[in-house]
């Protein structure tokens, strides 16, 4: 039987904090809402990175955590909704920079679901034999499509990027994943691109922001985060007890509090870091399971559930189990 595992992990954000009380400056806010409403106390944001450097930095650190050179890689995935350039993909971009010239190399698009998406992607790669190692990377510069008059949105959002390697192993390590879509809920959370007549009205611009229903995407978060845990629970046969940690999408210290409560996990073994970087995007959990690994919070043999949401509307969830 061919199953899978997470090789290594890394992990880069830009080195520029932007504190809430930075953000107090530029939108009708305070350091005291931010905190109390998100959980949030600072985020990185870069200043001249573009999404394809935050990830190929975060790619080497992968490669170089798990001994794994370049050449290796057959499979190249980066989710993220902030790319570069439409052509060439972020994915490319890093192919050229580390070498990999066995890979094929693409971009994914599921909001912040994005990374467990490309983990389901290159799983089934690997286990029918199509790739021996792939890596996988959510990259966002989400400063560039924020809205920085907009303070319903701009205060959540962080830059960064984090990656795993991973490799075909006799074990499933990766034992289960769950990927969907929920297209009819699309309207709570949208960025436009540049409409075929390049009219540059203040409003087009702003369409080509970050536009979010806080209340909807939320209720749902919630509601699917609990869903996911109990899925895992179900189908393959985990006891809740042997569930070491949760790493759900770090959007909002109160979302997980609430799933906490829901599902009766204590806070304890989720693994949170919305405090110091924001909301990421398709980077939050690997940067979290990339900064967790280097920490030692997770150990040899630690059971892991992933669980995240975001735009399409997307949600994923999957159950790791640590060795490395
Ligand atoms: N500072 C001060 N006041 C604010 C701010 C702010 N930054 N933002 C909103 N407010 C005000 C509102 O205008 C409102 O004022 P009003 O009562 O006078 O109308 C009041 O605060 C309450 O606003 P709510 O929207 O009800 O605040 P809520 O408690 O729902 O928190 C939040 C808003 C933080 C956005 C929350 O709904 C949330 O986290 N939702 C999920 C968002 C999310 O996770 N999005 C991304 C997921 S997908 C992805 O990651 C790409």
């Amino acid at each position: 039987m061919i199953g899978s595992r997470i090789l290594g992990t890394g992990s880069y954000t830009p080195s520029n904090i932007v504190y809430n009380k930075d953000i107090e400056n530029i939108v009708d806010t305070s350091d005291s809402w931010i905190r109390e409403r998100t959980g949030i106390a600072e985020r990185r944001i870069s200043t001249g990175e573009d999404t394809s450097e935050l990830a190929i930095k975060s790619a080497l650190k992968a490669l170089e955590d798990s001994n794994v050179d370049g050449k290796e890689i057959d499979l190249i995935l980066v989710a993220t909704v902030s790319p570069d350039s439409l052509i060439p993909s972020v994915a490319c971009n890093v192919q050229k920079e580390i070498g990999a010239v066995n890979a094929m190399a693409f971009d994914i698009n599921a909001a912040c679901s994005g990374f467990i998406f490309a983990l389901d992607i290159a799983k089934g790669y690997i286990e029918t034999g199509r790739a021996t190692k792939a890596l996988i990377i959510g990259a966002e510069v989400l400063s560039k499509i924020v809205n920085w008059e907009d303070r319903n949105t701009c205060v959540l959002f962080g830059d960064g990027a984090g990656a795993v390697v991973i490799g075909k192993d006799s074990e499933e390590y990766i034992s289960y994943i769950n990927c969907k879509s929920v297209g009819s809920k699309g309207e709570s959370l949208t960025c436009d691109i540049l409409p075929m007549e390049n009219i540059c009205t203040k409003e087009v611009i702003n369409n080509n922001k970050i536009q979010m229903n806080g209340k909807d995407i939320y209720k749902f978060a919630v509601k699917v985060m609990e869903e996911e845990f109990n899925r895992i629970i179900e189908k393959s046969n985990i006891k809740k007890d042997d569930i070491d940690f949760i790493l759900p999408h770090q959007a909002n210290i109160r979302m997980i509090e609430s799933v906490s409560k829901k599902i009766d996990i204590p806070l304890s073994r989720f693994i949170i870091n919305l405090d110091k970087k924001g909301n990421t995007s398709s980077a939050s959990i690997p940067i979290a399971l990339d900064e967790a690994n280097k920490n030692g919070q997770i150990k040899q043999g630690s059971n892991i559930v992933i669980i995240g949401f975001g735009g399409g509307l997307t949600y994923g969830s999957a159950l790791l189990k640590w060795n490395k």
